[in-house]
């Protein structure tokens, strides 16, 4: 007993020092979390996001485009066999109008997310994307909105796109099909992020903490994917079921273990941007506080119009009219005042690794 508690605190101490684990030496670390190697984990993992970003929290306003997709992911409450959701998809002027708002409050990046809708073209996404650009060309432009081809991405670079989120989900090719119908692949996803990567986006991927299926080895291999595809951006977020869904009985996934892998990706990429998630304030009221003292040093509020935020519902229970609101923002600012953080305008892009 005494070997195994030596040996995770000095794992600890080597992945602080090496920024690299093996898969076992990862999955140790996972199953054998104590009080001890989580005060550890965080500590370091605060002291490396001080070194890149001091005390500042950067902030992105979400702009949920439109909950129409045509992907049936067996998780996610916007899957196209859910005849209960109430399908929606925002206008140009209404997309434009969030972001001009998002820019008086301060925000200095619009992430336009959205399920994969066939009316968001190429032509749609490029006019809006360099409309953004030259209202507010002071600010960034994350994507998020799926698998798409190498040109599409390549059009969307050029028409003035800066980063993109696409999470891999799960690093395990047939934990990926436990989760995903069988069109969509591991594989392609994979060659999504590398070609992302390529175009020349700051990159993000990510999963779920607690998937159904999920087991310590699954995560362990999400931890390796994130060292060896090094992104610039990784979204960890506790699995959160939803009523209309296949996995509307499973369970959530744990909000301290959700803080535990935050404080390893940060200690993994030292200068990655990390979000304390949505899904983690929604299953623990301070989980984006815990999140941001666990290593994250990013927050996305929502940007959405009031009429639709319910609408894009991905999972139960997701918070929307509280802090987590963009108008609210006075509030996060305090709440991370209170923790020591000062919430920053600002661009927000990856801080440079020396
Ligand atoms: N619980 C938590 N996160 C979810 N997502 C989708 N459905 C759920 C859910 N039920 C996450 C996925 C997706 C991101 C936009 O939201 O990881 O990539």
């Amino acid at each position: 007993m005494y070997q195994a508690m030596n040996k995770l605190y000095e794992l600890v101490e080597k992945l602080y020092k090496t920024s690299s684990l093996s898969l076992d030496e990862y999955k140790f670390l996972i199953d054998n979390r104590d009080e001890k190697s989580t005060e550890l984990l965080k500590n370091y993992a605060v002291l490396m996001r001080k070194k890149y970003y001091g005390n500042k929290v950067f902030v992105r306003g979400l702009i949920e485009v439109s909950n129409v997709c045509k992907n049936d992911c067996y998780y996610c409450g916007i899957r196209k066999s859910n005849n209960n959701c109430n399908r929606y998809r925002l206008s140009k002027e209404d997309i434009l109008s969030c972001c001009k708002e998002g820019y008086e409050l301060g925000f200095r990046t619009s992430v336009l997310q959205g399920g994969e809708d066939g009316a968001l073209s190429d032509e749609v996404l490029c006019d809006l994307v360099s409309s953004i650009k030259s209202n507010h060309p002071d600010c960034a432009v994350t994507l998020s909105l799926g698998e798409r081809s190498y040109e599409s991405y390549q059009k969307l670079y050029d028409s003035g796109a800066d980063r993109y989120l696409l999470r891999h989900e799960t690093a395990d090719s047939t934990h990926y099909s436990k989760l995903h119908p069988e069109n969509l692949t591991l594989s392609n996803r994979i060659e999504c992020l590398h070609n992302l990567k390529k175009i020349g986006f700051q990159v993000g991927c990510g999963f779920m903490v607690g998937s159904p299926y999920q087991t310590t080895e699954n995560i362990a291999k999400d931890l390796k994917f994130i060292e060896d595809f090094s992104p610039h951006m990784c979204g960890i977020g506790p699995f959160i079921p939803h009523k209309d869904t296949v996995f509307k009985n499973e369970k959530a996934g744990d909000a301290q273990l959700c803080c535990y892998l935050l404080s390893i990706v940060r200690l993994i990429k030292p200068n990655i941007l990390l979000p304390a998630t949505t899904a983690l304030g929604t299953v623990k009221s301070d989980g984006r506080e815990k999140g941001i003292l666990s290593g994250a040093n990013v927050v996305m509020p929502n940007l959405s119009p009031l009429s639709v935020r319910k609408k894009y519902s991905l999972y139960d229970g997701k918070i929307s009219t509280g802090e987590e609101s963009a108008q609210s923002l006075s509030k996060l600012k305090k709440s991370m005042t209170s923790i020591g953080y000062e919430v920053v305008t600002d661009r927000g892009d990856i801080a440079n690794k020396e």
